[in-house]
């Protein structure tokens, strides 16, 4: 999720249709935002990526920059040499600034990058050593955990993972700190993580980075009911959908809805109805904020020591190196 593509992840049309199924039978309905990267939802995150108001990715950005010297440091002071795994690597635009600069320290590591996308992984293969002379890179094509292990198992080195841009925010809060501990159980003491959150500012900030005035984030979200259409063969009317994006500045929950402008019947793969009222809303995605506190808190639950917290000038993002106890 990332310029950073998430690049137009594999995903089985069986679980993608019982997700969907089982999402829009509930109450309330509710779809899941993992699915909103197909190749058109690569390409509006990345306009989004680049639009004035989504301010995460310039943060991130100016944090991997301005602060290369000190992160890298942070990955070395644990010993001379270790594996930089990341999760969801997408095009690595962000990792480049850390991987040009430890390829100059003449650190001793392999750059693991890790994505559901086949051809994302294929991409890293064959470009990264072109535009980074002397790279170790071996990309790993599949699910986080899955590939953590079959890192572990190719390479027994220190381990670095890098999990950036906030994807550690589009689950909900409980959800992330059991994320955090299945990936301690996937680490060995003195291993590190580099954590990449959003954190908590002005509610206007927030709620226009989800509401941008050129409705990329609207298309973005209304893509995945035309994913619907065209992968599952179904017949929701978009025009009859609109994007509700809210922030909770206590609890630092930003959660988009798509409000349905009728009562509707939308048919999927010619056997399912589902009924809509006017005004009903269906849960797409949330993208939680936290204070620096909090996260610090959430790498102590998981059993991480915070050992450094890299934030970009404003305050509004931070990068944390956690390390596994
Ligand atoms: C990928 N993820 C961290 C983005 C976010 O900010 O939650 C996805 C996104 N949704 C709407 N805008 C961007």
């Amino acid at each position: 999720m990332q310029t950073e593509l998430n690049g137009s992840p594999v995903v089985k049309t069986e679980t993608f249709y019982d997700d969907v199924i089982a999402g829009l039978r509930s109450t309330p309905k509710h779809l899941n935002s993992k699915y909103f990267y197909d190749a058109n939802g690569d390409k509006l995150f990345q306009e989004l990526m680049n639009c004035a108001e989504y301010y995460p990715t310039k943060c991130e950005l100016e944090i991997f920059s301005e602060k290369t010297a000190e992160i890298c440091k942070a990955f070395i002071s644990g010993g001379d040499s270790f594996d930089l795994i990341e999760l969801g690597a997408g095009d690595a635009m962000k990792s480049t600034c850390l991987l040009e600069y430890l390829l100059a320290q003449k650190a001793d590591f392999t750059y693991l990058p890790i994505d559901i996308s086949t051809n994302v992984i294929a991409n890293l293969n064959s470009e990264l050593p072109a535009t980074l002379p002397g790279l170790k890179i071996n990309g790993l094509n599949g699910e986080y955990f899955d590939m953590l292990k079959e890192a572990a198992s190719l390479l027994d080195r220190r381990k670095v993972v890098l999990f950036l841009g906030s994807n550690i925010g589009n689950m909900p809060v409980n959800e992330a700190t059991n994320f955090c501990r299945e990936l301690r159980k996937h680490l060995s003491e003195g291993d590190m993580v580099l954590i990449g959150i959003d954190l908590k500012k002005n509610p206007k900030t927030v709620l226009a980075a989800y509401n941008d005035k050129g409705g990329i984030t609207k298309r973005f979200n209304l893509n995945l009911l035309e994913r619907i259409n065209r992968e599952l063969n179904a017949d929701f009317d978009i025009s009859k959908f609109d994007h509700y994006p809210t922030y909770d500045p206590e609890t630092g929950a930003c959660k988009s809805y798509l409000i349905s402008l009728d009562d509707q019947l939308v048919t999927i793969n010619k056997k399912e109805k589902v009924r809509f009222l006017k005004d009903e809303y269906i849960y797409m995605e949330i993208s939680q904020k936290f204070t620096a506190l909090q996260t610090e808190q959430m790498a102590a639950s998981a059993g991480f020591r915070p050992l450094n917290l890299f934030f970009d000038n404003k305050k509004w993002f931070v990068d944390a190196v956690w390390m596994a106890e």
